[in-house]
């Protein structure tokens, strides 16, 4: 192979996927357009009460989530009509737009109790959340992005790991909360939807 033929090979070895990645990207937002967004908002912010926000959201985790309901394994009856029968293609395209946007906190926040944020620092030491979900919050494949995220969405979460009504792939995050108080709950809650 000549030089040149060896530079574009590599070039093109190297912008295929990019050029694959982003064409993924696209169908994602087709397909979440007037969808998705009504619920998880325009930029992927949820301005909905017990909505998750899914920009910057892990993609590995997310496509995890919509296959545990498309399964019936995570009930989440206001998905149902989203997941039901989706294709796995559809659940990676989806994941791999949202995953794109940039992260940021609901605009409906309140104002950070500075006490209470105090105390869900301390829990988050205690309970060793960040060996996890990592030291930035921001997760990794399929541990979930929790910093930023909405309060409500977060403390909602937060007790049905703890009371079993919400199952993983596994049960790490429902041991990582066992028996933990509804004041400790609601304290990380708040913590983390106000850590940026
Ligand atoms: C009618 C409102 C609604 C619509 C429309 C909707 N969702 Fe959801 N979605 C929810 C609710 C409610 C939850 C989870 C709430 C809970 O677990 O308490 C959720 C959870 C999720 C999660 C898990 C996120 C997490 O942090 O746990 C993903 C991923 C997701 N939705 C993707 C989508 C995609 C992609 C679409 C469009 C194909 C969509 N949703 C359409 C309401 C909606
Ligand atoms: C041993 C690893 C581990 C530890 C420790 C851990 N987590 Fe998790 N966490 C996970 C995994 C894995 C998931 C995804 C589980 C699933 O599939 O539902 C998760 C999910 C979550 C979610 C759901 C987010 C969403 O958008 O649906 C929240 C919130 C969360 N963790 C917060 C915490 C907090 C707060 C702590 C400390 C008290 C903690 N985690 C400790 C592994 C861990």
């Amino acid at each position: 192979m000549s030089i040149r033929a060896f530079l574009v090979a590599a070039v093109l070895a190297a912008t295929i996927p990019d050029i694959a990645a982003a064409q993924d990207r696209a169908r994602g937002e087709q397909l979440a357009a007037g969808r998705c967004t009504a619920c998880h908002g325009e930029n992927g912010r949820s301005q909905l009460e017990g909505i998750p926000s899914l920009a910057g959201q892990q993609p590995l985790f997310m496509v995890t989530q919509m296959i545990l309901m498309r399964e019936g394994i995570r009930q989440v009856p206001a998905m149902v009509p989203f997941v039901d029968r989706i294709a796995d293609k559809d659940v990676e395209d989806l994941a791999a737009y949202y995953a794109s946007l940039a992260a940021g906190p609901a605009e409906d926040r309140s104002p950070r109790d500075a006490a209470l944020a105090a105390r869900g620092e301390a829990q988050m030491a205690t309970r060793h959340c960040t060996v996890c979900h990592l030291p930035t919050l921001q997760g990794r494949e399929q541990i979930p992005r929790i910093t930023g995220q909405r309060e409500e969405f977060l403390a909602h979460t937060l007790a049905a790991y703890r009371d079993g009504s919400r199952v993983g792939a596994d049960p790490q995050m429902n041991d990582a909360v066992r028996g933990m108080p509804d004041a400790d709950i609601a304290a990380l809650a708040h913590y983390l939807a106000h850590r940026d």
